[in-house]
């Protein structure tokens, strides 16, 4: 049973009728290439009112500790750039999650955070791995299932369709192919080209579930699907997820993630979590379910 193909312009049709992702972060990719000096990075800021007064706050949450933060030139200088770039980027990505409908049952906000714990997650192994992409595979790990906001309004006529082919034991992505042709993957990867993301960022979201056809991005996609894997053993997936966790196991160990260093990331994950929503002003409380918890949430 398909409904699809969707064609590649439908699907940059449809992102571009979504909020418009802010122009600011079209500035901040430029920093994820070169280190740009700080005081290039405030200028950017400065003239994004929202962004401006996020970062502010995110330097003065206790998670971060900068009570004596009074300007944004203070927070610029206070967060370092690598942390304000991260900033930058979840404020923006969270305005655009808040707009989108409910994925399937499952909330926006929830969405959000896995896709801040998968962002967090990838920044971390990229940094152990020693790739000089960190910042790209936080965007990348941002991203990486921002296919399925654009993918929801062809799924809601088939809700039932959709729920009957997880409770039969597809997986998400093979769902979405069977019900449209494609899959969130895929549309993710063709929205991030349309933005004219970099390429590593591009195929690490196109990848994230296939690492191994990611060719010489393969790594960073790995990265991304292991982060993915991570966020939900910490509680922050979703429903209709789990082939993920499960299918994607043999990355752990490509990456040679032991079962004591996944405790530890696990734990690691869950306080930057927690940490990064108490920042962003939500309450960390409404967050982590635990694997099984998820699995016996209603399909609505
Ligand atoms: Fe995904
Ligand atoms: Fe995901």
């Amino acid at each position: 049973m398909s409904f699809g193909p969707i064609s590649d312009s439908a699907i940059i049709k449809d992102a571009e009728s979504l909020p418009p992702f802010p122009r600011v972060v079209d500035k901040v990719i430029p920093l994820l290439h070169s280190l740009a000096p700080m005081s290039e990075v405030e200028q950017v800021v400065q003239y994004d009112p929202v962004i401006a007064a996020r970062v502010l706050r995110v330097a003065r949450s206790p998670y971060y500790g900068g009570s004596r933060v009074k300007t944004l030139r203070d927070a610029v200088i206070f967060l370092g750039q690598r942390t304000l770039c991260e900033t930058i980027l979840a404020a923006c990505s969270m305005g655009y999650f808040k707009d989108l409908d409910a994925y399937n049952g499952t909330s926006a906000h929830r969405v959000w955070q896995h896709s801040i714990a998968v962002a967090v997650m990838s920044q971390t192994l990229a940094t152990r791995l020693a790739l000089r992409t960190a910042l790209a595979n936080f965007m990348a790990g941002l991203l990486h299932d921002f296919g399925k906001m654009v993918l929801n309004s062809y799924l809601r006529p088939h809700k039932e369709a959709f729920a009957q082919a997880l409770a039969s034991g597809l997986s998400m992505r093979q769902t979405e192919e069977m019900i449209l042709g494609t899959d969130h993957a895929i549309v993710g990867g063709i929205i991030a080209s349309s933005w004219k993301l970099p390429n590593v960022v591009i195929a690490s979201i196109r990848h994230h579930h296939a690492p191994e056809e990611g060719g010489e991005f393969r790594r960073n996609a790995a990265v991304v699907c292991a982060a993915d894997v991570i966020a939900m053993q910490a509680g922050y997936g979703y429903e209709g997820e789990w082939h993920t966790e499960k299918n994607h196991q043999w990355v752990l160990d490509d990456l040679k993630i032991t079962p004591e260093g996944l405790a530890a990331l696990v734990k690691q994950v869950k306080q930057a979590v927690k940490g990064a929503m108490t920042s962003f002003g939500e309450n960390p409380a409404n967050s982590a379910k635990t694997f099984s918890d998820l699995r016996g949430m209603p399909r609505s």
